[in-house]
């Protein structure tokens, strides 16, 4: 049992424009093909979709989408999310087409966040080209990268997905963000899905935002990407949520930027790769070994 990576995410927004000028223009992915009721697909590599943004009323993260091992794997996952008291819908056969996966449910964690469980996946012959010259997502077994949520029921949520989804802690901290000695600091969960990368899912002990996320990460290929999509960033006046920095747990080198639908992407190389056979669950006390002055930062140090 367990999970094997993140394939997709769903996004309703109502600024279909701007999100498609996001995807492409900034931070320089791909568009694809055959989103259905107007939406867009947007790919990152040789799977048909990465991103489904759906036109909608308003600014809402629909779901994150993992996918488990087998048919068997995803049927006691079912089981096991729905004895734990969380609803249950399965997908339709016309839905899980669209999305290339065999078969799917929709649920979500203690504090509602949106989550997809699927088994079955589709890759295709279509070459990924950046329209702006990205070389290129780091994606295959570590899946499309992860997702962070906010958790103020952040021991139940984290047990969730520890005890009943069967992710796995990589570095559960406290992060003491404002550097008062008498701060209590601030919960995380970081965990690993089974394979190498060091959270395909991440929970803060902090309100669920409206947006329904507090951040998703895509990994690219180089240094030289990173740069250029910050840059990027900047020609296209984002607002930055966070400058560039290395992480210490997961040692991943990037920035964090706004989308429009009000959640931040976090756009990094060079990450941490563990092995979750024999990985043992670290407690960092900082999130960053350097940067990352978050907007909140700045704004007080002009003040
Ligand atoms: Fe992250």
């Amino acid at each position: 049992m367990g999970v094997k990576e993140l394939g997709y995410v769903i996004v309703q927004t109502a600024k279909m424009a701007d999100w498609d000028h996001f995807m492409t223009e900034v931070v320089g992915v791909m568009r694809g093909e055959g989103a259905p009721g107007g939406g867009a697909f947007y790919r990152v590599d040789d799977r048909p979709f990465r991103f489904w943004i759906k036109p909608g009323e308003g600014e809402h993260f629909e779901a994150a989408g993992y996918q488990v091992a087998d048919e068997v794997a995803w049927n006691v996952l079912k089981e096991a999310i729905a004895a734990a008291g969380r609803p249950v819908e399965d997908g339709t056969a016309e839905e899980a087409k669209v999305r290339g996966v065999t078969a799917f449910f929709r649920t979500s964690d203690p504090d509602g966040n949106g989550l997809e469980f699927f088994h079955g996946d589709t890759r295709d012959d279509v070459a990924f080209v950046s329209p702006v010259g990205v070389s290129g997502f780091v994606t295959g077994d570590m899946g499309m990268g992860h997702a962070v949520f906010g958790a103020p029921s952040f021991d139940a949520t984290h047990a969730f997905y520890r005890d009943v989804v069967g992710f796995h802690d990589t570095d559960i901290p406290r992060f003491n963000m404002s550097g008062e000695p008498n701060d209590p600091g601030m919960g995380f969960a970081f965990m690993h899905a089974d394979n190498g990368r060091h959270h395909s899912i991440a929970l803060g002990e902090m309100p669920v935002p409206p947006s329904g996320c507090v951040h998703l990460m895509l990994e690219m290929k180089t240094i030289t990407d990173v740069g250029k999509c910050h840059d990027r960033m900047r020609a296209n006046k984002v607002p930055e949520s966070a400058t560039i920095g290395r992480h210490v747990n997961d040692q991943t080198f990037g920035f964090y930027m706004q989308t429009p639908g009000g959640f931040d992407i976090e756009i990094g190389c060079d990450p941490l790769v563990i092995d979750p056979a024999t990985w043992k669950a670290t407690a960092h006390l900082v999130p960053s070994e350097w940067g990352h002055v978050w907007a909140w930062q700045k704004a007080m140090e002009e003040n």
